[in-house]
């Protein structure tokens, strides 16, 4: 696709409605000096156009649009649908989603809709098509954006009318009533359906709703949001010829909806990204949400961060001020992942509503306060990688495998252990990978897994017949395949796969489990490597593998922890127990040098590394997240040898990189 600016796009979401016009003339000069080159504009204008039912004042978007134009700034023309305006609602009462307990959500908020609402659909499109014949061909429209954070802001809905489409979706899926009850198993407390209007969503507070039941809910869910995405990107079409696409919230766990299945219906994948207070390591959460993104980005391609923030959000306990630097750093990371834009909310701080105290590119304070400086030194700096855009991310050797339904299955339910996050083991991986310099793709389990050397498979509780298929195919072409605890276990339907634990993957990998230790909490099980495991461990029995770490305390004291199958000249390990960081770090330095997978760079952890490649350069983003000079030098024998981008100093050899700070080395290198 033709991408929306040129080099790597910068901007924000802009809501000029909410100022006076004069403010606007502020707006595009300060855009300019700050190097905006794209804004999304109308995500929430529905109502502030559509005044009244039918009655549409266009004014203000006519004379924002065209400034913006004026001042060669692109628009990413959003479809306002997220938030539909007060007197649809009051029309209309039952848009608003109900949740699980039958509280039904009122007015006020934004994404509170019912996918399944006709009425909702029929002015949703309405609205989309005069939007889009207006301005479908207007040369400032680049891009568009279809709602916002579908799935992420929106909640379930278990209305009527939802459970009547739910009934729909899974006569589609399974092809008849029968079919339902046997890959529900109802004969379990007689709950076998002899009539479509039986089935309901998995409404209630308590109780256990059938898991399988619960699952086909997430993935009728995800499917009905899809459809309102994919319905107004064909009314869209009928009207201009841009790109369309959504802005996902991309990240560790299970996401609200099946992103991996939406990214191919999008021009271009578009996430979001915050970063969250508590998190004791937050540049490592963002970069997993950057490799996932691009993970699912067909073909690798360049992606948009279309949201992330200049400092505080509003929405956490204690919101957060970056610190110094950390707005670059944070921007860049995206960059060295494959973004090819970064974009925050919002353009200009909000005086009122509810967003009025979150961080912005231009805050309250005005063009003194440190974070406008930070943001025009960020645009700045993107001018000068400006020749990155269009290069990729060089190709991984490392695979981390993730399905949403997978963690969808894990979360709910009366699983064995409850307290188990799906976004866990993945982030401990990619933890250990990140903290080595070592790059992984996190790719959707659909993923072709050809080119990787190493393929690790962190709690895939959920797996069908094809994906199983390709992840035993790893170890059988040569490559490491590392399926961890609660893998394998449940057949697509959520059923239990008889015989044994990790069920599709005991015979790959070489050993059974007899039994699940969900660990109490303060209760630790020793390892023989010296450390101890806490939550979750196993009663694994070799079948073929052999044990490379071992229990060494409780029940399970010298039975197999973590194990290996030697396939060729390829290898399938198991890892049964939730193993902390250093233990996990001792299993993947021996992966790495097991398949012999290198760095990216040889620097202690904390520093991050990561390279982009295309036929006119090498580019390495160096981002040094600590608060000490750190020094980084090739990995193996290759020698670092460019220019850093940003600064225009010469590097040779070694680099030291300050701390806090960011480089981009144009590299003295072709890559093949
Ligand atoms: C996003 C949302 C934006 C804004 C932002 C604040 O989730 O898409 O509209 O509310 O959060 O952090």
């Amino acid at each position: 696709m033709t991408w929306p600016a040129p080099g790597i796009c910068y901007g924000g979401d802009y809501n000029p409605e909410q100022w006076p016009r004069d403010v606007w003339d502020e707006d595009v000069r300060l855009m300019r000096e700050a190097g905006v080159s794209i804004v999304t504009l109308g995500v929430f204008a529905w109502g502030t156009v559509e005044v009244a039912d039918g009655v549409r004042d266009w004014s203000w978007l006519d004379d924002a649009i065209d400034l913006l134009h004026a001042h060669g700034i692109a628009v990413d023309l959003a479809t306002p649908t997220a938030a539909p305006p007060s007197w649809l609602l009051t029309a209309h009462p039952d848009i608003t989603p109900v949740l699980a307990d039958g509280y039904r959500e009122p007015p006020g908020g934004r994404n509170a809709w019912c996918p399944a609402h006709p009425v909702y659909r029929r002015y949703a499109l309405r609205h989309v098509e005069e939007l889009a014949r207006r301005y479908g061909a207007h040369p400032a429209v680049r891009l568009w954006h279809v709602g916002n954070e579908l799935g992420g802001g929106n909640v379930r809905c278990y209305c009527d009318r939802s459970a009547a489409a739910f009934r729909a979706w899974l006569a589609d899926r399974h092809g008849s009533l029968d079919a339902v009850n046997e890959a529900w198993g109802t004969a379990q407390w007689g709950h076998r359906f002899s009539a479509w209007e039986q089935i309901d969503p998995p409404r209630g507070r308590h109780g256990a709703p059938n898991p399988s039941l619960y699952l086909d809910f997430e993935r009728y869910s995800s499917d009905a949001l899809l459809t309102q995405y994919l319905a107004e990107k064909e009314v869209i079409a009928r009207h201009s010829a841009a790109p369309v696409t959504t802005n996902f919230m991309v990240g560790a766990g299970a996401h609200i909806v099946d992103y991996a299945s939406w990214a191919p219906h999008t021009a271009v994948v578009a996430t979001d990204h915050y970063t969250l207070v508590d998190d004791e390591c937050r540049e490592q959460d963002l970069a997993l949400a950057g490799d996932r993104t691009r993970g699912m980005s067909p073909g690798r391609a360049p992606w948009l961060l279309m949201e992330h923030s200049t400092g505080a959000p509003s929405w956490q306990q204690r919101n957060r001020a970056k610190d110094p630097g950390e707005i670059a750093r944070n921007a860049l990371g995206h960059v060295a992942r494959g973004a090819d834009g970064v974009l925050f909310f919002q353009w200009r701080a909000s005086r009122a509503g509810a967003e009025q105290f979150h961080s912005a590119m231009l805050p309250h304070g005005g063009t003194r306060t440190r974070v406008w400086r930070e943001v025009v030194a960020l645009g700045a700096d993107l001018r000068r990688i400006a020749e990155v855009a269009g290069t990729r991310v060089e190709p991984a050797r490392v695979a981390v495998v993730v399905d949403d339904a997978a963690g969808w299955a894990l979360q709910h339910g009366l699983m064995p252990h409850r307290g188990l996050s799906y976004g866990r083991e993945l982030r401990a991986w990619h933890r250990a990978l990140w903290d080595r310099q070592v790059l992984c793709d996190v790719v959707p389990v659909t993923a072709a897994l050809d080119g990787y050397d190493l393929v690790i498979v962190p709690t895939l509780l959920v797996v069908d017949d094809d994906a199983a298929a390709r992840l035993a195919g790893v170890p059988e072409r040569g490559g490491t395949l590392v399926v961890t605890y609660l893998s394998g276990i449940c057949d697509a339907d959520g059923q239990v796969i008889p015989g044994g634990f990790p069920g599709r993957f005991r015979d790959v990998l070489g050993v059974w489990t007899d039994e699940f230790y969900p660990l109490q909490p303060g209760e630790r099980v020793a390892l023989d490597d010296g450390s101890t495991v806490a939550d979750w461990t196993e009663r694994v029995v070799l079948d073929g593998a052999q044990a490379v770490v071992r229990y060494t305390s409780s029940s399970l004291a010298g039975a197999p922890a973590v194990t290996e199958r030697p396939v060729g000249t390829g290898a399938a390990w198991y890892v049964s127990a939730a193993l902390e960081l250093d233990s996990l770090g001792r299993v993947v330095d021996r992966l790495l040098a097991e398949t012999g997978v290198p760095r990216t760079v040889e620097a202690p952890a904390g520093v991050e590394a990561v390279r982009r490649v295309g036929p006119g350069g090498s580019y390495l983003f160096l981002l040094n997240h600590t608060d000490a000079e750190h020094a980084v030098t090739g990995s193996g024998a290759a020698d670092l040898a460019g220019t850093d981008l940003l600064t225009g100093a010469a590097v040779a050899g070694r680099m030291l990189v300050p701390p806090g700070a960011a480089r981009v080395v144009r590299e003295h290198r072709t890559h093949p």
